[in-house]
């Protein structure tokens, strides 16, 4: 049975929630009373219309008796960007820090206080709205971890637009294709940044999507907008004397300061129903195409506020630091919306932890006394190969609460992280959540929960987690099943963007009545929850979510290729990597130029984070008679594990033989 760790004094002493039995008595509550329970949060809001009594909640869970929905305070009007930037102002958090800006070098940061930023979120706002850009109207986002991000993410928020963010290290394919899915009016994005010593030039990926979008899809974007960002920041590497050859500039093309020039600072906010979309963001889906999951406002605000406030304990003067990228869900709901909607002051960073050297998050946190430091597994397993000495050459006493996100923390990484970075006084808060769930629905709290390492921990307030077997039969006590929510919490996402069919099919149609995470949990003897990842056909690298299919699919455009299944095979530092089979055509040949191909086509179909680790000749693939591909005899040959269980229903058994001969050495 794995150690209990009890918050420490050090973070008990300063908690709002102080005792594990406050955190269950609240929890008791927000269940029983949903409307008093976020009612006190919703009325620190303004509220152009306050919602009427009655309204406050309305859903249907349950495929077999109709159409899904989730409406939260219904009729009542807001603007969370108007929450965010003006109330703040108005409440005298003008002066303050919104964000400590960090650049990809140390020479390079800034600081914006609340209200420059609603200055600069006015203009740009203004800006988007002398460009035609209006409510429900789509902007598509392949930016940096600048400032301009933000302030795009906001402006939208302010007008109504959506935005949709694609991380900016997509390949121009799949910013293509989400680009036109969502029908974008406007692209925005920045001239390059550098990651480390390597430059990326963001303005050609791009081009070249609009291009595709265009050419491949039939969809136009007459307005790209451009933040000159090179040209400000220290070249960590080699550049042009002139940046602007390293890209070509369209008709379509504007310069973000050219666009914002003599913009007012005024701009009334466009007043929103609560059930209208906030954002879209597209998350990888088992089959094919990515969805658009959608957030609307009411209820997305109150929970990104109420996460952020009882997750991190974020106090008055604390500084609050998550390193996630904004083209994440975890840089949307807690770089941006959250921290603001909390009036806090957070640093933003643009670089990686391993650049000028592997102990600059540390460094960071001591530069500015970071008392929340919340960053993914991957990077913890990343950092911890370096030795102990790059974190101890560093104070930080300032930390209070680590947070960990995006896939399951070993209990090595967790211990690590705990004894080394938090010096073994800090909580660590395990957060499992999703892209749909809009804030952490599983998770321990600083100061009232106790924590074992790997386990996620409890509910969120709201949040009634349930773990169903093979049959959707109920496990009560310890066990281990599908993960399920049976009621909503203000954060779920509403739809996919254009598709309720997929929302319903993808997410409520297995177990009706329940909204199905795809992934598997145990409950232990204790009551804690521990999220035993996918079990769906996705796998999770380096906490970026893709599904095999997505991968075998490009792996299969390869004219050589025949056919391809891909599993996920365990990585010390990515948690999982990408393990592919493929056979090939009569005539093709299994060599290193064909392995060098099939990696090439992956990073340019969907992006660099997808290149796979393996690529495997299989003569023959191991399927069931009905042709169904047995990834489970895969994941074992990817293993090198012979011990591969019942075979009775394979076709063909002769082909594992030939699979296990065929291993890379
Ligand atoms: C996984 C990221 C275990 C899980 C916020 C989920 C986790 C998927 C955790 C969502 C965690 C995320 N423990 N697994 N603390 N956090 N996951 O949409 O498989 O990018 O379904 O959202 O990541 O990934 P997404």
């Amino acid at each position: 049975m794995s150690r209990v760790y009890q918050p420490s004094d050090h973070v008990v002493e300063k908690s709002r929630l102080s005792s594990f039995d406050k955190y269950k008595e609240m929890h008791k509550k927000s269940l029983e009373d949903p409307e008093t329970f976020w009612s006190e949060i919703a009325n620190e809001f303004h509220w152009q219309t306050p919602y009427q009594p009655g309204n406050f909640l309305s859903y249907n869970f349950d495929v077999n008796k109709g159409d899904i929905f989730v409406k939260w305070l219904e009729g009542s009007v807001t603007n969370i960007c108007f929450n965010l930037l003006d109330r703040n102002v108005r409440n005298g958090h003008g002066e303050k820090i919104a964000y400590y800006w960090e650049g990809n070098h140390p020479d390079d940061y800034s600081r914006i206080t609340y209200r420059k930023l609603m200055d600069l979120v006015c203009q740009f706002a203004n800006a988007l709205r002398d460009s035609g850009v209006g409510k429900g109207d789509r902007v598509s986002i392949y930016m940096p971890m600048i400032l301009e991000t933000v302030v795009c993410m906001l402006a939208c928020a302010r007008i109504g637009a959506v935005h949709s963010i694609v991380f900016a290290g997509f390949s121009s394919d799949s910013l293509a294709e989400r680009l036109s899915d969502c029908k974008a009016k406007v692209l925005v994005t920045a001239d390059g940044a550098w990651r480390g010593e390597k430059l990326l030039i963001l303005k050609n990926v791009c081009d070249e999507a609009l291009e595709k979008a265009k050419t491949k899809y039939n969809h136009s974007v007459d307005l790209c907008i451009v933040v000159a960002h090179l040209n400000r920041v220290t070249a960590c590497g080699k550049l042009p004397d002139d940046v602007k050859t390293l890209y070509k500039w369209h008709d379509r093309d504007i310069w973000w300061h050219d666009l914002v020039e003599g913009q007012s600072n005024i701009c009334p906010p466009e007043w929103m129903d609560a059930e209208d979309p906030l954002f879209m963001l597209y998350t990888s889906g088992s089959t094919g195409k990515p969805k658009g999951v959608l957030h609307t406002t009411a209820g997305y605000l109150l929970y990104a506020t109420a996460t952020f406030r009882y997750v991190f304990d974020y106090q008055e003067k604390d500084i609050y630091w998550c390193t996630a990228d904004v083209g994440w869900i975890t840089g949307h709901t807690y770089v941006v919306y959250a921290p603001l909607a909390n009036a806090a002051t957070s640093v933003m960073f643009e670089g990686t932890p391993f650049f000028p050297d592997n102990d600059r998050y540390w460094s960071l946190v001591d530069k500015y006394n970071v008392t929340q430091f919340y960053t993914a597994p991957t990077a913890i397993r990343a950092l911890t190969k370096f030795g102990d000495d790059y974190v101890k050459r560093h104070n930080m006493k300032s930390l209070r609460v680590l947070g960990s996100v995006g896939e399951p923390i070993n209990p090595e990484a967790w211990l690590w992280y705990y004894n080394l970075v938090g010096s073994g006084r800090c909580s660590i808060v395990d957060t499992f959540w999703q892209t749909e769930t809009g804030g952490h629905v599983l998770t321990s709290l600083p100061g009232a929960t106790p924590m074992k390492p790997g386990a996620a921990g409890f509910p969120f307030f709201g949040v009634e987690p349930t773990l169903l077997d093979e049959n959707g039969k109920v496990i009560e006590g310890p066990g281990e099943g599908y993960l399920v929510f049976s009621r909503p919490w203000p954060g779920i996402m509403r739809t996919l963007f254009g598709d309720h069919e997929r929302y319903q099919k993808v997410y409520f149609s297995k177990f009706p009545g329940y909204y199905c995470t795809g992934d598997g949990a145990r409950r232990d003897e204790d009551g804690f929850l521990w999220v035993t990842g996918r079990i769906d056909d996705m796998l999770n690298v380096s906490g970026h979510l893709m599904s095999t299919s997505e991968v075998e699919s490009v792996l299969t455009e390869e004219p050589r290729v025949s056919e391809a299944a891909v599993v996920s095979k365990p990585h010390p530092i990515k948690g999982e990597s990408l393990y592919c089979f493929v056979s090939l055509n009569d005539g093709a040949k299994f060599d290193a130029s064909l392995v060098d191909a099939l990696k090439k086509l992956v990073r340019s179909r969907i992006g660099a984070f997808a290149a796979p680790d393996v690529i495997q000749y299989a003569p023959g693939l191991p399927k069931t008679r009905s042709g169904k591909i047995m990834r489970r005899i895969l994941r074992k040959v990817a293993l090198g594990d012979t011990d591969i269980g019942d075979t009775s229903t394979l076709a063909d058994p002769a082909v594992v033989d030939d699979l296990f001969k065929n291993r890379p050495k």
